[in-house]
């Protein structure tokens, strides 16, 4: 690989900053300058971590549980992670087919490192979470994007996938419920696709961040299919289901091998995820699980609104997101108004003009469309949808 400018490493290159992390610090300046910002950007839940699992975390911090663990996680930990995964999804993990991550994207990270050797391929959907194909040609991997139709609410199947297989793929990337649109994947065309991937060993991961997160249909873990444990790697994440995205916990179910590569590697790097947190995962794994009602009850209904008032804008249509927390608005009526050329300009100029922030389509691999994250008030929604609406009508006009 070429040496950089500045003695960077060339792999660097091949990245570029996450695009949710660039909006927020541009809300975040023009907050500093005392603008009243509404803000749709962040992908995180607005409600507190439950109490129950704070107060875990106090008595970690009391009975003095500071100091290194094991670096795949501790054990009572991965035994809480295969349990809840059993009991919800009908699985049967061994501990040591269990990592605990510094948060689901570090797992994703960790497995990238761990499995894709330079030109394999990796067959990711459209939209898809932002994360996947940087970290994938960080590991030296091909991304090979599948697109899907918006007219079917992003709908993936096997049939779209199949074309894209080749002897060099080594991994399908699937996330249901969907970073941005909030798709579901059709458990059939689920099945459909893990018989595509097994049968040909290739590796199917499933990202579960938002798993629980479903408004018209039942969790399901293709990890639960007979046979899936030897091809199936799943990726799961504390941080959204339990409000818990600072604590930085993540998983992966993946088989024993790949977890005792990941582990070195994790040996080398962080060598833990923090001691607290993991006792707090603990009790949130164990304890109630009510607070994921209580929230998923309130994602509904801001769902509802936000779907209700994003359609009711003159031009603009809005797939109808059935899980995560984000709406997915197609915005190209405004695109060739004013300047505007594409959806980084529309968060742009949505952002100076009236002070929303947005993440443009093209971060997701799509370039007409907004995400919209409705973890946030209905005060707020209120707000920030009355100055989205005045802006496109306005930028419609030629
Ligand atoms: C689809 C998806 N997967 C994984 C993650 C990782 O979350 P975390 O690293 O907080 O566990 C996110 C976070 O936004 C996500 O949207």
């Amino acid at each position: 690989m070429q040496s950089a400018v500045n003695g960077i490493a060339g792999r660097i290159s091949t990245i570029s900053v996450s695009s949710t992390a660039k909006v927020a610090a541009d809300a975040e300046k023009l907050r500093a300058a005392g603008m009243d910002v509404v803000d749709f950007g962040a992908g995180e839940p607005d409600f507190p971590t439950p109490d129950n699992i704070k107060q875990a975390a106090i008595r970690a911090l009391e009975q003095n549980f500071t100091k290194y663990t094991a670096a795949a996680g501790t054990l009572e930990l991965r035994k809480a992670v295969c349990e809840r995964h059993a009991r919800d999804f009908g699985t049967g993990y061994r501990p040591e087919e269990c990592l605990i991550g510094v948060g689901g994207k570090h797992v994703i990270f960790s497995l990238m490192q761990a499995l894709i050797n330079p030109g394999d391929e990796v067959v990711i959907p459209v939209p898809y979470w932002v994360t996947y194909q940087d970290v994938v040609r960080y590991a030296g991997g091909q991304c090979v994007f599948v697109p899907t139709d918006e007219q079917n609410g992003f709908a993936l199947t096997a049939a779209m996938i199949e074309p894209h297989l080749t002897p060099r793929t080594k991994m399908v990337i699937v996330n249901s419920p969907t970073n941005p649109s909030g798709a579901v994947l059709d458990r059939g065309e689920f099945e459909g696709i893990f018989r595509l991937t097994s049968s040909r060993g290739i590796y199917l991961l499933t990202d579960e961040c938002y798993c629980r997160f479903l408004y018209d249909s039942e969790p399901f873990s293709i990890a639960s299919l007979p046979g899936a444990r030897e091809t199936v790697l799943v990726a799961g994440s504390l941080s959204k289901t339990y409000a818990m995205t600072g604590w930085r916990i993540g998983f992966g179910l993946v088989p024993a091998p790949v977890v005792t590569a990941m582990n070195k590697l994790q040996s080398h790097s962080t060598s833990n995820p923090t001691s607290i947190s993991q006792k707090a995962a603990v009790e949130a794994l164990q304890g109630p699980q009510d607070a994921v009602s209580v929230m998923l009850a309130e994602y509904r209904k801001r769902r509802d609104y936000v779907v209700g008032r994003l359609r009711a804008i003159p031009g603009v249509t809005c797939a109808e997101p059935r899980g995560a927390f984000y709406a997915y608005p197609n915005v190209s009526v405004v695109i060739g108004n004013r300047g505007i050329g594409n959806a980084h300009q529309v968060a742009e100029r949505l952002l100076a003009e009236e002070q929303v922030a947005v993440v443009p389509g093209e971060a997701f691999g799509t370039d007409c469309h907004v995400r919209i994250s409705y973890a946030t008030s209905m005060r707020e929604l209120e707000r920030g949808l009355d100055r989205f609406h005045r802006f496109i009508v306005r930028n419609s006009e030629a």
